[in-house]
């Protein structure tokens, strides 16, 4: 099959099931990109007119930018059908959309665009409906992320996250996400069952929704997940979002991700998504430490975050922007901090790195016993 279908490529050889099921799928990401850019447009033009902005404007994307990031989602859904193809998880999986959610919440999620965008304007970072109780949790954790109402902190918050996601993105979110399961089931096919306890057991930090793990039992059903988020929101979210996994149910933790309540060398694999940009540097190697600790010697761990200022210099305006437009505050720090430094510093060693539309991974092992 040829990798890209248009009309000349498309012959009665070529159009086979696997063909017209490629087809759907780039029709399915298109559909989501449309519309992503079709609310972010309509919804700033609305607010802007409703309540101007008193922010500064963002740098201007160039048309060379548009076309970079459009190949570069080309890229992104290539990448992904290809591992379906080659079985690294069903194919059902890409169609996957929870469409209750999205008609349940799409309007709640309108409506609250205007307090997001007049707490952005506002330049309020700390604010949280009554009844919020923010003690005990990490300063740094204690914000509204992306001008999100109630931060982490809310129902509200965790019901609306993957949509805003959703439409962020343009519907690239979970292709992003997938791309940890390749050099996750590979590592796990060469565990040997004879001296590992059986299932093998993978632990995903700051799991919020519960994605990441919902992408991970689609590929390796026979995995036991665990999942900490320091939100219970969110946990409960995860909690509904991953009722109908198959095997083991996934066990759920609320905890600080840079002190897991696990013992050493627990888990057979440990994961992180979108995670690291939101932590302030020493939180950021924390976790790092802990995901060492918790993971069984000759065992990996596979991150996925935003791509890095090294990369990408050539998007370094978009990377710019983002914490310009919502509210990041560690991002910047992020997009410059040296990982691979890190998770050496931890003890990983082999860490290679890639990078798929706007996002960065870092495979690390841990070395043998
Ligand atoms: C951008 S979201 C990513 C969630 C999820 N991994 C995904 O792919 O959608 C960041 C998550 O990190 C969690 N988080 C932030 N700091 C944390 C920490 N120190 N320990 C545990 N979870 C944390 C938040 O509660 C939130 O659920």
């Amino acid at each position: 099959m040829p990798d890209t279908l248009t009309p000349d490529t498309l012959t009665p050889d070529t159009l086979t099931p696997d063909t017209l099921t490629k087809i759907a799928y780039q029709t399915f990401q298109q559909g989501k990109q449309v519309f992503g850019f079709a609310h972010k447009t309509l919804s700033t033009r609305i607010l802007n007119t409703m309540s101007p902005k008193e922010r500064e404007e963002p740098n201007p994307l160039t048309p060379e930018m548009i076309q970079s990031i459009q190949a570069r989602i080309n890229d992104l859904l290539e990448v992904d059908w290809q591992d379906a193809e080659n079985g690294v998880y069903p194919k059902w999986s890409l169609f996957e959309n929870r469409w209750n959610d999205f008609f349940r919440y799409y309007p709640e999620m309108c409506l609250d665009l205007l307090g997001i965008w007049e707490r952005a304007n506002g330049k309020r970072y700390q604010e949280f409906s009554d009844g919020i109780n923010t003690e005990g949790y990490p300063a740094y954790y204690v914000q509204n992320f992306h001008h999100q109402t109630d931060g982490y902190f809310s129902d509200t918050s965790a019901n609306l996250y993957d949509l805003q996601v959703e439409v962020l993105f343009n519907g690239t979110a979970d292709p992003m996400r997938r791309r940890i399961l390749a050099p996750l089931k590979q590592h796990l096919s060469t565990v040997p069952a004879e001296n590992t306890p059986q299932p093998l057991k993978v632990l995903d930090i700051a799991c919020g929704t519960g994605n990441s793990l919902k992408l991970i039992n689609q590929s390796m059903p026979e995995a036991a997940l665990y999942g900490v988020d320091l939100s219970p929101a969110y946990l409960r979210k995860a909690n509904e979002n991953l009722t109908d996994v198959k095997g083991t149910p996934a066990q759920l933790i609320q905890a600080n991700g840079e002190q897991l309540p696990f013992v050493d060398e627990f888990f057979e694999a440990t994961t992180s998504t979108f995670l690291f940009h939101e932590l302030p540097a020493e939180a950021r190697q924390n976790v790092i430490n802990e995901a060492y600790r918790v993971t069984k010697p000759g065992g990996i761990f596979v991150i996925c975050d935003s791509i890095q200022k090294l990369d990408t210099p050539e998007l370094e305006p978009m990377m710019e922007n983002f914490p310009a437009i919502f509210h990041e505050p560690y991002y910047r720090n992020y997009i410059s901090d040296d990982m691979v430094n890190r998770l050496e510093t931890a003890g990983f060693t082999d860490v290679k790195t890639h990078n798929h539309f706007m996002s960065k991974y870092w495979v690390a092992y841990k070395p043998a016993a």
